[in-house]
């Protein structure tokens, strides 16, 4: 999705842009641009293409000024073009703007700005909002903030946006509508953006707006508004992250370094959360012991969790079913964000709501998560981000702590979500009296296992690489597995379709025979993940139904299993853990295996064509 940025202060603003615009790549984006405040003047700079061809064009001639504003964007109206890039100018070339979101009422708004003589230059749905603002602007005898609110009342969508004038080369306006937007001050100036790295070489004290809040930047304060203009105040948020942990520290890619740091993360989800002594039921062991959540009457009482999320973090929902069912024997509805939000969903207030989500931004999943709310529901929070608007709203936020994920595909934001969905399953399976002492105990040993288990597979990574080389060129490439296989195999099969554009999808082995078989041919790669020892049997024949029809095979099995080996050329095997916690060991072999298949194919796997990191539009 588009990211934005802007600085006022001391120093130029150009080189300061461009360092932020890159940070905010990750988000993904088709083409660049900035806008500096000059001698009273504003002059606009933007290409097609990857910031460092704007990066080249202000080194061969720069913009001066200590006033500016930046943009990645990602085309939705209007195909890439230097045209439609932002920023966009007025009529006058007297204000310039750029805008993350979508203006859903902008054709009715063009059609009337038209009827009144305003030549549009792009197809974007951002224009009409300089217009409109110039309109004000001059109605409003120069009161550039009056012209911005009056604006804002006429948007209907979705917006984060950074405005500057050249009437005004001492101030930045923002605003926000369900896009993200963060403001903070540093020792040179005042920056925003659309995310947290973008602003942390500056400053770790950030203030996130909240929807309908606006921002004025100077360039030693910021002061924050409410729609009507009220000065509003706002403590700031410490982010703990460091610079280095949102740089790549010696990696080609972003993607590999955050498949490595899973070790870490997932401790860093699990140690706070594992304490010594506590209930009976553990006695002088370690328990679990969450200071953010506490597990109530109403989660040992729950008729029904439902969890609700996109893309990744909807696959450790679907994980989060199978554990919540096994191991608290509570039922549980799980459903893409999407879905949930415009499907009328029954709510009972016997119900536990889980939102999961690694940005906190993903507009299906706000929207899900504030019908839940209106509805009464109480929301638990399953986030990456905090500061973010899922954090801010939800009513329970248990933190992931993966630390920033950069790369498009996630991988240490979905193993560290499993972390804490295992991590409540377990804690209430205790309470609801579904797990014995015995069982509680021999599951959090597990646990505590697992970042050591996930470096063990991480240093077998050149098996997978050479897997890889081997079967990059496959032209499809199945996944499939059983009871907590299944919901790895999603997994899989969305990391390898995202970064190495290879047609691949995931079912249930018992569905083979309903249909995916009629697609298995010598051109086709089966993954098999068989970590259900109860079912390896009924998973062997599934893989004889694949190969004997020429697919080629991998397993992904257990060390010291020997259920597979006279059946699949290729095995790769996981330190054991206990049958129901292998989601977090599995699907790592898989993000090597999406990581390597991309890189073997000549695409940047940090930066997937047409994907965004973060969704924030519709
Ligand atoms: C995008 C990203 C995915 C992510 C999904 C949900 O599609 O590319 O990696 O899983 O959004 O994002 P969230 O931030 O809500 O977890």
């Amino acid at each position: 999705m588009c990211g934005i940025t802007g600085y006022i202060g001391y120093d130029e603003a150009a080189p300061l842009l461009i360092r932020a615009l890159k940070k905010l790549e990750y988000r993904g984006y088709d083409s660049a641009g900035v806008a500096i405040i000059d001698n009273g003047k504003i002059f606009v700079r933007k290409k097609k293409g990857q910031i460092k061809l704007l990066d080249e064009s202000l080194s061969a001639s720069t913009l001066s000024g200590n006033t500016g504003i930046g943009h990645t964007r990602w085309a939705t109206h209007g195909e890439p073009s230097d045209i439609n890039s932002h920023p966009h100018i007025d009529a006058e070339g007297r204000i310039a703007i750029v805008h993350n979101g979508i203006i859903e009422n902008y054709v009715k708004l063009k059609q009337w700005l038209q009827s009144r003589g305003i030549v549009f230059r792009s197809d974007t749905d951002t224009e009409v909002i300089v217009h409109i603002i110039n309109y004000f602007y001059r109605t409003s005898q120069g009161a550039l903030l009056d012209a911005v609110m009056e604006t804002l009342k006429l948007l209907t969508g979705s917006y984060a946006l950074a405005i500057v004038s050249a009437d005004y080369p001492d101030r930045i306006i923002a605003a926000r509508k369900n896009c993200p937007l963060i403001t903070g001050l540093g020792k040179t100036g005042a920056f925003i953006a659309s995310d947290v790295p973008a602003l942390l070489e500056h400053t770790r004290d950030l203030v996130f707006l909240n929807d309908g809040e606006i921002a004025v930047l100077y360039r030693d304060h910021i002061e924050l508004r409410s729609s009507e203009g009220e000065v509003l105040k706002r403590e700031t948020t410490h982010i703990d992250w460091d610079v280095e942990s949102a740089e790549k520290g010696g990696y080609p890619h972003f993607m590999l370094k955050e498949i490595f740091e899973q070790s870490k993360a997932m401790s860093d989800a699990l140690s706070p959360r594992l304490k010594m002594g506590g209930p009976e039921a553990a006695g002088a062991n370690k328990v679990i012991d969450f200071d953010e959540v506490k597990l109530d009457e109403r989660w040992i009482m729950a008729r029904r969790i439902v969890i609700t999320a996109c893309g990744t973090a909807y696959h450790a929902g679907i994980i989060g079913k199978y554990a919540f069912e096994h191991l608290a024997r509570i039922p549980v509805e799980v459903d893409i964000a999407s879905e949930y939000r415009y499907r009328s969903p029954i709510f009972d207030k016997k119900d536990i709501v889980i939102v999961i989500s690694q940005s906190g931004e993903t507009a299906d999943t706000i929207a899900a998560m504030r019908l839940a709310k209106q509805n009464g529901a109480c929301v638990f929070a399953i986030t990456n981000a905090p500061g973010s608007t899922l954090s801010r709203e939800a009513d329970i936020v248990m933190y992931t702590y993966a630390g920033p994920e950069i790369a498009v595909a996630s991988t240490k934001a979905f193993t560290t979500q499993v972390m804490c969905i295992y991590l409540l399953a377990i804690e209430l399976g205790r309470l609801r009296k579904h797990i014995s002492g015995d069982a509680y105990r021999r599951y959090i040993a597990a646990l505590s296992e697992i970042p050591k288990q996930a470096r063990q597979i991480l240093d077998k990574k050149e098996s997978i690489q050479r897997f890889a080389a081997r079967q990059f060129n496959k032209t499809k490439m199945f996944f499939m597995g059983r009871q907590f296989d299944y919901p790895v195999s999603m997994e899989s099969a969305l990391k390898l379709k995202e970064i190495s554009y290879t047609h691949s999808e995931a079912f249930a082995a018992g569905e083979l025979k309903h249909g995916p078989i009629a697609l298995v041919d010598s051109s086709t790669l089966v993954v098999t993940f068989a970590t259900q020892n109860a079912l390896f049997e009924k998973i062997a024949s599934n893989i004889r139904e694949v190969t004997s029809r020429g697919a080629a095979s991998l397993v992904i099995t257990w060390e010291d299993v020997d259920s597979f080996d006279t059946v699949s050329e290729a095995i790769f095997t996981l330190p054991k853990t206990e049958d129901c916690l292998s989601p977090l060991l599995a699907v790592i072999p898989a993000q090597l295996f999406a990581y390597y298949c991309a890189i073997q194919r000549g695409n940047d796997p940090d930066k997937p064509r047409n994907l965004a990191k973060s969704v924030t539009v519709e």
